[in-house]
C-alpha cells in the first residue's frame, strides 16, 4: 500500500510497496485512512531535529473506516467511522486509569506513552498511508456520526483541538482569565480557540507568520502580536494595562525563533534559542500564575545550537519563576481524557475547529506539503491528506 516514509533530514517519499498492517491481537482493528494530518510534531522528525531513522511510516493523526476487526473486540464493527487520538494506550495501565494515556506503560516498553508513526513511541506504524493498524481497539477508538460531514474537524481530534485545550488544563485557565499563547501554529491556534470556548477574558497569541496570527485574531478573538516587531513580553505588558496576564501556553517547544539572532533564512537552527519561549512566559505570566507547556522538548537533539541543549538541557529563569511562586504543567496530551467532549461540541455546533484547515490533499503529494508546511509558507496552516 501507499505510505509517506522518512527518508531523511528534509526528505519524505510516498512509496506504494509500504507493509500492509494486519491483525495481530484479538483487539486490534485496521481501518481505512480517509484523513490523516501532517502535524508540528513530525516538522522536528522532518528536519532531522530527533532520533528518527530513516524508514519510519509518519502520521499520528488519523481517522478513518474500520475495515477488519479482531476476535476480541466488543465496541466495534467493519464500517464504523472512527478517530484516534495520537497516543496508543492499553486502557488499564496505573496512568491509563488515571486518566493520563499520553503516558501508558503497557504499550512502550520502557517508556511512557506510546503513539503511531513517531520515533521513540513503539512499534506503531503511522496512518499517512492507506490504511492504519489500531492496538486496543474498543480503547482507542473514537466513534464518529456516519457519512462524511465535519470530517475536517473531526481529524483535529486526533491531536491539535485536543492539545491546544490540554494546554489550557495544564495552565489550569478560569472563566474571566487572561492568557498568553505562544506560538500561533496548530496546537497555539486551538489553544486560543478553546481559551476563547473556555470563557477566558483577554487572549494573547505570539507569532511571526501574520495568516497564522490573522486566523487566531478573527476565529478565537485573540490579539496578535509579533514576535519580530518588538519584544513581545512589553507588547503584552502595554496592551494588558502595564500588569502580566494570568496564565501562558507554550505552543512553540524547543524549536522557537529567537528574533535577536540572524541566519541564513527565517528557519535556519542558527535563529534558534530552545529557552526562550519557556523565559518569555515567566515574564509574561504574572506572579502566582500557571504554564502549560505543550510545545515539545526533547532530551536528545541531533540539531541543537549548543552541547547543552543538544542534551535537552535549556538556560531556564528557573529563579524568576520560584520568585514569582508560578506553576507549570508539561508533557504530552492525553487525548482521550478531552476527544470524546471535544467531538460532542463539534457535533452540536458549539465547536468548530475546521478554520484552521487550510489544505486538503491528495497523499501523493505529501512530500511538496510538507516541505510548503515546514517552511510556514503563508496561508499554509495546517494540511490533512487523502489516501
Ligand atoms: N504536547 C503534545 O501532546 C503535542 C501535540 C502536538 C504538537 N506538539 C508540539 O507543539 C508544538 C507546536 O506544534 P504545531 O503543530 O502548532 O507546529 P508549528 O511548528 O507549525 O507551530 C509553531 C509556531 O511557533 C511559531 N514560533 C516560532 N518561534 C516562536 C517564538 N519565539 N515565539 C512565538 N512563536 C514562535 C512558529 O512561527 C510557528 O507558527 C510543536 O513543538 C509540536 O511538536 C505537542
Ligand atoms: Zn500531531
Ligand atoms: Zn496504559
Amino acid at each position: 500500500m501507499k505510505g509517506v516514509v522518512y527518508q531523511g533530514p528534509h526528505e519524505v517519499e510516498v512509496q506504494d510497496d509500504v507493509d500492509e498492517p494486519e491483525l495481530q491481537h484479538p483487539n486490534d482493528v485496521v481501518i481505512d485512512i480517509t484523513t490523516s494530518c501532517i502535524c508540528g510534531s513530525d516538522l522536528h522528525m522532518y528536519e532531522g531535529r530527533t532520533d528518527a531513522e530513516p524508514g519510519i511510516v509518519f502520521g499520528h493523526e488519523n481517522m478513518g473506516i474500520v475495515s477488519e476487526v479482531g476476535d476480541g473486540v466488543s465496541t466495534l464493527e467493519s464500517g464504523d467511522r472512527v478517530v484516534l487520538p495520537f497516543n496508543v494506550a492499553c486502557g488499564f495501565c496505573r496512568n491509563c486509569e488515571s486518566g493520563k494515556t499520553g503516558f501508558c506503560t503497557n504499550v512502550n516498553p520502557g517508556f511512557a506513552g506510546g503513539a503511531y508513526g513517531y520515533v521513540a513511541m513503539g512499534p506503531y506504524q503511522g496512518g499517512q498511508a492507506e490504511k492504519l493498524r489500531v492496538p486496543y481497539a474498543d480503547f482507542n477508538a473514537l466513534k464518529l456520526p456516519e457519512g462524511d460531514e465535519h470530517e475536517d474537524a473531526f481529524s483535529l481530534l486526533a491531536d491539535i483541538f485536543p492539545t491546544g485545550w490540554h494546554g489550557t488544563r495544564l495552565a489550569n485557565l478560569q472563566p474571566g482569565e487572561s492568557i498568553a499563547i505562544y506560538g500561533a501554529g496548530p496546537v497555539g491556534t486551538m489553544a486560543a480557540y478553546s481559551a476563547k470556548l473556555q470563557g477566558a477574558s483577554d487572549i494573547y497569541i505570539v507569532d511571526r507568520v501574520p495568516s497564522r496570527l490573522e486566523l487566531a485574531e478573527e476565529h478565537c478573538d485573540a490579539h496578535p502580536i509579533n514576535f519580530e516587531e518588538a519584544d513581545p513580553v512589553e507588547q503584552i505588558k502595554d496592551q494588558h494595562g502595564g500588569e502580566g496576564v494570568d496564565k501562558g501556553v507554550d505552543a512553540v517547544g524547543y524549536q522557537a525563533i529567537d528574533s535577536d539572532k540572524e541566519g541564513d533564512s527565517d528557519y535556519d537552527p542558527a535563529r534558534e534559542n530552545p529557552a526562550i519561549v519557556f523565559n518569555n512566559l515567566v515574564q509574561t505570566v504574572r506572579a502566582t500564575g500557571q504554564l502549560g507547556i505543550v510545545g515539545l522538548y526533547v532530551p536528545s537533539d541531533p540539531g541543537a545550537p549548543d552541547e547543552m541543549a543538544a542534551e535537552g538541557r535549556l538556560g531556564l529563569d528557573f529563579g524568576k519563576l520560584f520568585e514569582k511562586g508560578q506553576k507549570l504543567g508539561t508533557g504530552q496530551c492525553d487525548v482521550k481524557s478531552y476527544n470524546r467532549r471535544l467531538r460532542d461540541m463539534i457535533i452540536e455546533g458549539r465547536a468548530d475547529p475546521s478554520f484552521y484547515v487550510s489544505h486538503r490533499e491528495s497523499l501523493d503529494d505529501a512530500a511538496e506539503m510538507y516541505q510548503r508546511f515546514d517552511d510556514r509558507e503563508e496561508g499554509v496552516t495546517k494540511v490533512l491528506l487523502e489516501p
